[in-house]
Protein backbone atom coordinates (compact mmCIF):
# COMPACT_ATOMS: atom_id res chain seq x y z
CA UNK A 1 0.00 0.00 0.00
CA UNK A 2 0.99 3.73 -0.73
CA UNK A 3 1.66 5.88 2.80
CA UNK A 4 -0.88 8.03 1.97
CA UNK A 5 -3.05 8.55 5.24
CA UNK A 6 -7.02 10.26 5.28
CA UNK A 7 -7.40 11.54 9.10
CA UNK A 8 -11.63 11.64 10.02
CA UNK A 9 -12.23 13.32 13.24
CA UNK A 10 -14.94 15.81 14.97
CA UNK A 11 -13.26 17.32 18.03
CA UNK A 12 -9.77 18.29 19.78
CA UNK A 13 -7.63 16.59 16.79
CA UNK A 14 -5.54 15.54 20.17
CA UNK A 15 -4.97 11.96 18.20
CA UNK A 16 -4.75 14.00 14.75
CA UNK A 17 -1.78 16.31 15.87
CA UNK A 18 0.35 12.91 17.55
CA UNK A 19 0.08 11.05 13.24
CA UNK A 20 1.12 15.07 12.56
CA UNK A 21 4.41 14.96 14.83
CA UNK A 22 5.29 11.56 14.48
CA UNK A 23 5.57 11.97 10.50
CA UNK A 24 7.21 15.25 11.61
CA UNK A 25 9.58 13.76 13.79
CA UNK A 26 10.23 10.58 11.24
CA UNK A 27 8.91 7.94 13.26
CA UNK A 28 5.76 7.62 11.17
CA UNK A 29 6.72 7.12 7.44
CA UNK A 30 3.57 8.41 6.31
CA UNK A 31 2.16 11.39 4.49
CA UNK A 32 -1.67 13.16 5.80
CA UNK A 33 -2.97 13.48 2.73
CA UNK A 34 -6.27 15.28 4.09
CA UNK A 35 -8.26 15.62 7.15
CA UNK A 36 -12.01 15.76 7.64
CA UNK A 37 -14.54 16.53 9.64
CA UNK A 38 -17.94 16.00 10.17
CA UNK A 39 -18.16 19.26 12.31
CA UNK A 40 -16.89 22.93 10.65
CA UNK A 41 -16.49 23.77 14.58
CA UNK A 42 -14.00 21.02 14.98
CA UNK A 43 -10.45 22.36 17.05
CA UNK A 44 -8.32 19.47 14.88
CA UNK A 45 -9.16 21.47 11.89
CA UNK A 46 -6.76 24.54 12.89
CA UNK A 47 -4.26 21.56 13.64
CA UNK A 48 -4.09 20.77 10.46
CA UNK A 49 -4.14 23.67 8.55
CA UNK A 50 -1.68 24.68 10.67
CA UNK A 51 0.78 21.79 9.42
CA UNK A 52 -0.42 22.85 5.92
CA UNK A 53 -2.71 20.06 5.27
CA UNK A 54 -5.79 20.20 3.29
CA UNK A 55 -8.98 20.03 5.11
CA UNK A 56 -12.69 19.30 4.23
CA UNK A 57 -15.68 19.12 6.03
CA UNK A 58 -18.50 16.55 5.46
CA UNK A 59 -21.37 17.05 7.02
CA UNK A 60 -24.36 14.44 7.38
CA UNK A 61 -26.59 17.54 7.33
CA UNK A 62 -25.39 18.10 3.78
CA UNK A 63 -26.59 14.45 3.02
CA UNK A 64 -30.37 12.30 2.74
CA UNK A 65 -28.82 9.99 4.24
CA UNK A 66 -25.98 8.48 6.03
CA UNK A 67 -24.77 6.27 2.90
CA UNK A 68 -24.89 9.47 0.85
CA UNK A 69 -23.01 11.10 2.91
CA UNK A 70 -20.29 8.30 3.46
CA UNK A 71 -19.98 7.94 -0.05
CA UNK A 72 -18.97 11.36 -0.56
CA UNK A 73 -15.94 10.95 2.01
CA UNK A 74 -15.01 7.61 -0.12
CA UNK A 75 -14.82 10.31 -3.20
CA UNK A 76 -12.91 12.50 -1.58
CA UNK A 77 -10.50 9.89 0.26
CA UNK A 78 -9.96 8.11 -3.28
CA UNK A 79 -9.02 11.31 -5.25
CA UNK A 80 -6.64 11.77 -2.74
CA UNK A 81 -5.13 8.13 -3.59
CA UNK A 82 -5.71 7.28 0.22
CA UNK A 83 -4.18 3.87 0.95
CA UNK A 84 -5.62 3.72 5.40
CA UNK A 85 -8.12 5.92 6.42
CA UNK A 86 -7.29 6.78 10.29
CA UNK A 87 -10.57 7.03 12.12
CA UNK A 88 -9.10 9.93 15.38
CA UNK A 89 -11.93 10.94 17.76
CA UNK A 90 -14.43 10.55 15.14
CA UNK A 91 -17.94 10.08 16.71
CA UNK A 92 -20.10 9.09 13.81
CA UNK A 93 -20.74 5.21 12.64
CA UNK A 94 -19.30 4.38 10.02
CA UNK A 95 -20.95 2.82 7.00
CA UNK A 96 -21.56 0.75 4.31
CA UNK A 97 -19.75 2.49 1.57
CA UNK A 98 -17.15 3.57 3.73
CA UNK A 99 -16.41 0.20 5.30
CA UNK A 100 -16.71 -1.49 1.89
CA UNK A 101 -14.13 0.85 0.52
CA UNK A 102 -11.23 0.54 2.90
CA UNK A 103 -12.17 -2.67 4.43
CA UNK A 104 -9.06 -3.69 6.55
CA UNK A 105 -7.56 -0.39 5.58
CA UNK A 106 -9.28 2.00 8.28
CA UNK A 107 -8.00 2.28 11.71
CA UNK A 108 -9.80 3.31 15.35
CA UNK A 109 -8.45 4.26 18.15
CA UNK A 110 -10.55 3.88 21.89
CA UNK A 111 -10.00 4.87 25.40
CA UNK A 112 -10.15 1.63 26.40
CA UNK A 113 -8.91 -2.48 26.78
CA UNK A 114 -11.41 -3.49 23.95
CA UNK A 115 -13.56 -5.35 24.38
CA UNK A 116 -14.09 -3.92 27.86
CA UNK A 117 -16.24 -0.93 27.69
CA UNK A 118 -17.04 -0.07 24.16
CA UNK A 119 -19.32 3.01 22.21
CA UNK A 120 -19.32 6.28 24.28
CA UNK A 121 -17.92 7.26 27.71
CA UNK A 122 -15.49 4.23 28.12
CA UNK A 123 -13.45 5.85 30.83
CA UNK A 124 -16.52 6.53 33.29
CA UNK A 125 -17.61 2.72 32.13
CA UNK A 126 -14.24 1.56 33.31
CA UNK A 127 -14.61 3.48 37.13
CA UNK A 128 -18.14 3.11 37.09
CA UNK A 129 -16.98 -1.07 36.66
CA UNK A 130 -14.00 -0.80 39.69
CA UNK A 131 -11.26 -2.18 36.95
CA UNK A 132 -8.44 -1.29 38.33
CA UNK A 133 -6.29 -1.36 34.73
CA UNK A 134 -8.04 0.27 31.89
CA UNK A 135 -5.90 1.31 28.59
CA UNK A 136 -6.25 2.04 25.19
CA UNK A 137 -6.60 0.00 21.93
CA UNK A 138 -5.94 0.59 18.13
CA UNK A 139 -8.40 -1.62 16.35
CA UNK A 140 -9.14 -2.30 12.11
CA UNK A 141 -12.82 -1.04 12.15
CA UNK A 142 -15.98 -3.54 11.53
CA UNK A 143 -19.04 -2.84 11.53
CA UNK A 144 -19.23 -4.29 15.12
CA UNK A 145 -18.85 -1.23 16.76
CA UNK A 146 -15.07 -0.93 18.48
CA UNK A 147 -14.93 -4.57 17.77
CA UNK A 148 -12.72 -4.98 14.80
CA UNK A 149 -9.14 -6.84 15.07
CA UNK A 150 -7.05 -5.40 17.92
CA UNK A 151 -3.53 -4.39 16.27
CA UNK A 152 -2.35 -2.53 19.66
CA UNK A 153 -3.09 -2.12 22.77
CA UNK A 154 -1.68 -0.94 26.20
CA UNK A 155 -2.77 -0.78 29.69
CA UNK A 156 -2.95 1.83 32.00
CA UNK A 157 -3.73 2.10 35.99
CA UNK A 158 -6.80 3.06 37.18
CA UNK A 159 -6.30 4.78 40.40
CA UNK A 160 -8.31 4.64 43.64
CA UNK A 161 -9.22 8.88 43.38
CA UNK A 162 -8.94 9.01 39.53
CA UNK A 163 -12.02 11.05 37.92
CA UNK A 164 -13.40 10.45 34.22
CA UNK A 165 -10.79 13.46 33.41
CA UNK A 166 -7.92 11.79 35.27
CA UNK A 167 -8.37 8.44 33.69
CA UNK A 168 -8.88 9.98 30.49
CA UNK A 169 -6.10 12.46 30.61
CA UNK A 170 -3.56 9.05 31.63
CA UNK A 171 -4.62 7.11 28.99
CA UNK A 172 -4.41 9.72 25.83
CA UNK A 173 -0.98 9.85 26.91
CA UNK A 174 -0.21 5.73 25.82
CA UNK A 175 -3.08 7.13 22.86
CA UNK A 176 -0.99 9.31 21.42
CA UNK A 177 1.90 6.95 21.51
CA UNK A 178 0.86 3.71 19.92
CA UNK A 179 -1.68 5.38 17.25
CA UNK A 180 1.61 6.41 15.33
CA UNK A 181 3.24 2.88 15.97
CA UNK A 182 0.11 0.88 15.13
CA UNK A 183 0.06 3.21 11.75
CA UNK A 184 3.24 2.27 11.00
CA UNK A 185 2.46 -1.15 11.47
CA UNK A 186 -0.06 -1.60 9.15
CA UNK A 187 1.96 0.32 6.30
CA UNK A 188 4.56 -1.55 6.71
CA UNK A 189 2.89 -4.61 5.76
CA UNK A 190 3.25 -8.33 6.35
CA UNK A 191 0.44 -9.05 8.54
CA UNK A 192 -3.09 -11.35 8.34
CA UNK A 193 -6.52 -11.21 9.85
CA UNK A 194 -6.86 -14.98 11.74
CA UNK A 195 -10.95 -14.87 12.41
CA UNK A 196 -11.38 -11.86 14.73
CA UNK A 197 -7.92 -11.78 15.36
CA UNK A 198 -4.93 -9.54 13.85
CA UNK A 199 -1.77 -11.84 13.75
CA UNK A 200 2.05 -10.31 12.42
CA UNK A 201 3.30 -12.07 9.55
CA UNK A 202 1.33 -12.85 6.54
CA UNK A 203 1.48 -10.93 3.28
CA UNK A 204 -1.72 -8.29 3.94
CA UNK A 205 -1.00 -4.71 3.37
CA UNK A 206 1.91 -5.68 1.01
CA UNK A 207 -0.30 -4.63 -1.81
CA UNK A 208 -2.90 -2.17 -2.29
C1 LIG B 1 -9.72 9.88 22.14
O1 LIG B 1 -9.76 9.52 23.50
C2 LIG B 1 -9.98 8.70 21.26
O2 LIG B 1 -9.46 7.51 21.76
C3 LIG B 1 -11.48 8.63 21.22
O3 LIG B 1 -11.91 9.97 21.20
C4 LIG B 1 -10.90 10.79 21.78
C5 LIG B 1 -10.53 11.80 20.74
O4 LIG B 1 -9.62 12.76 21.20
N1 LIG B 1 -11.91 7.84 20.11
P1 LIG B 1 -8.86 13.69 20.19
O5 LIG B 1 -9.92 14.38 19.31
O6 LIG B 1 -7.95 12.83 19.36
O7 LIG B 1 -8.13 14.66 21.04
Amino acid sequence: MNRRLGVLISGRGSNLQSIIDAVRQGRLEATVAVVVSNRADAAGLDRAREAGIETRVISPRDFADRDSCDRAIVELLEARDVALVCLAGYMRLVGAPLLKAFEDRMLNIHPSLLPSFPGLHPQRQALAHGVRVSGATVHLVTSELDGGPIVKQVAVPVRDDDTEETLAARILVEEHRIYPEAIQTLLDGGWSIDGRRWVPGGTRGRHA
